[in-house]
């Protein structure tokens, strides 16, 4: 068996299920992993869909070219789609597109052109504006405009949102996905709703673009456009495959989370993606911990991880940006942040529940220490180790009220004091302290948790 070309193994994208990442979340959150495309990006759909239709509406004739302004994935999957039926490409991108993503493009034999990324899109130097002009010069050119190409959308409705909906049985609840062109999330969106109005949509946008407020307040406010470094979400623009009635919910995510995330991707679930699949995990993770086992979160990972190595998976810039900071800088706050949590919150009993309860939450959320807290005052301390020292000697303490066995409270820290310092207060009789928040609640920060923090977010 073979195919006839590469074109036929466009979509049919494998779902697969996120385990590391998600410890504590109740819900199964699964990945659609759009790297298994032959370009490596989500973006193959909708680029053979929009020259097929195009050839079919005699736009696109032999010896045609094609002009895109693409964020790099877009021209990734008409290059292929040009190679193998034998068109011209010329591609504008803007200039903060990883060089990765702009040789990939000339390997395939397009010509590429960089415009500066800085400019409004009516600037005559825009890359929107660019690749309009072309297409006005160059005879024979078939200017696709993703944006305000609804066989964008159309692809999504056809290939993408199907999948979606076979993978999981009909059991998908909620749906995620970055919004750039929002071909595929409102594509998707379509697809799903029809079949269950029930689908909660959530669409992941950047700060420093218009969706999300677009989406709260229906304005285009100018104050939130401004330079984000993530690439493929977020825009500046309107896009015409936009219907924000499709969209239940817009999540902002920080370059930095994204980035983070998507590395964390990388290391815990062999998942190699880029930038913005990180920032629609992210996103995700946000959605799911609220939901309850019975939910089922489909998230979108758009591309490959291959495309950002300059970018995300180098230390070296990770640091420049910021987003890896030194151990003397890391404070309670980010480790708190980066924590792998299996609980939904802090887990705490009251001093007159039984020792059997404290297990059974141990158990249930491998902790190895549980603060016994009463409307919001601190008590003291269960460990492990205590308690099985005070379980072998009389089983029946079982029942017993764990004010008998804890013990005082360890010390409390607060979110901005520095790792270093909290490091050398624990012991091995004591691994853990209290945190004391902001709003007067708590938090717990053991061992582990640094440890885990000094892996993630520092070099
Ligand atoms: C890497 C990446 N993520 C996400 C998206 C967003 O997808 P869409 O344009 O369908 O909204 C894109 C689109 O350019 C992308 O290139």
């Amino acid at each position: 068996m073979w195919y006839k070309s590469l074109l036929e193994l466009i979509g049919r994208t494998p779902l697969v299920q996120l385990n590391s990442v998600t410890r504590g979340v109740p819900s199964t959150v699964l990945a659609k992993v759009e790297y298994f495309n032959p370009g490596h990006s989500v973006k193959d759909r909708i680029a053979l869909k929009m020259v097929e239709e195009a050839e079919q509406a005699g736009q696109l004739r032999p010896g045609g070219t094609i002009i895109e302004a693409t964020s790099g994935n877009t021209g990734m999957g008409l290059a292929l789609v040009a190679a193998i039926k034998g068109y011209r490409c010329i591609f504008t991108v803007p200039d903060k597109q990883s060089k990765e993503k702009i040789d990939a493009l000339r390997a395939l034999g397009a010509e590429v052109i960089v415009t500066p990324t800085n400019v409004p899109p009516d600037d005559p130097r825009s890359y929107y504006s660019v690749a309009k002009r072309l297409a006005q010069e160059i005879p024979g050119a078939f200017y696709p405009n993703q944006y305000d190409n609804l066989h964008n959308r159309q692809a999504h409705y056809e290939t993408t949102g199907p999948e979606i909906w076979e993978q999981t049985e009909g059991r998908i609840t909620h749906f995620v996905a970055g919004m750039g062109t929002t071909g595929t999330i409102c594509g998707v969106a379509q697809y799903l709703k029809e079949r269950n109005p029930a689908i909660q949509v959530i669409g992941v946008d950047t700060y420093g673009s218009l969706f999300q407020k677009l989406h709260e307040t229906g304005q285009i406010d100018p104050k939130e456009i401004y330079p984000y470094l993530t690439e493929g979400i977020g825009e500046d623009i309107v896009p015409a495959n936009l219907d924000l009635s499709l969209i239940d919910r817009i999540i902002k995510v920080t370059d930095r989370n994204g980035a983070l995330m998507a590395r964390k991707l990388a290391r815990y679930e062999g998942l190699f993606v880029g930038w913005s699949s990180g920032s629609a995990v992210w996103a995700a993770l946000q959605v799911a911990k609220e939901l309850s086992p019975k939910d089922v979160v489909v998230v979108l990972l758009p591309d490959h991880g291959t495309r950002y190595l300059n970018k995300i998976y180098n230390d070296g810039w990770m640091r420049t940006q910021g987003f890896l900071e030194t151990t003397s800088e890391l404070t309670v706050r980010r480790v708190l942040e980066t924590k792998n949590r299996k609980t939904p919150g802090l887990a705490t009993v009251s001093p007159a529940d039984p020792l059997r309860k404290a297990v059974e939450l141990m158990q249930r959320y491998e902790i190895s220490q549980l603060p016994i807290l009463e409307e919001g005052r601190i008590y003291g301390i269960l460990t492990e180790s205590r308690l099985i020292e005070v379980l072998m000697d009389d089983p029946l303490a079982k029942d017993q009220p764990v004010q008998r066995y804890m013990a005082d409270p360890p010390a409390i820290v607060l979110p901005s004091t520095p790792v270093d310092i909290v490091s050398k207060m624990l012991t091995r009789e004591m691994p853990a302290v209290l945190v004391q928040l902001e709003d007067g609640g708590w938090d717990i920060l053991t061992r582990s948790d640094i440890l885990h923090a000094l892996v993630d977010t520092t070099m």
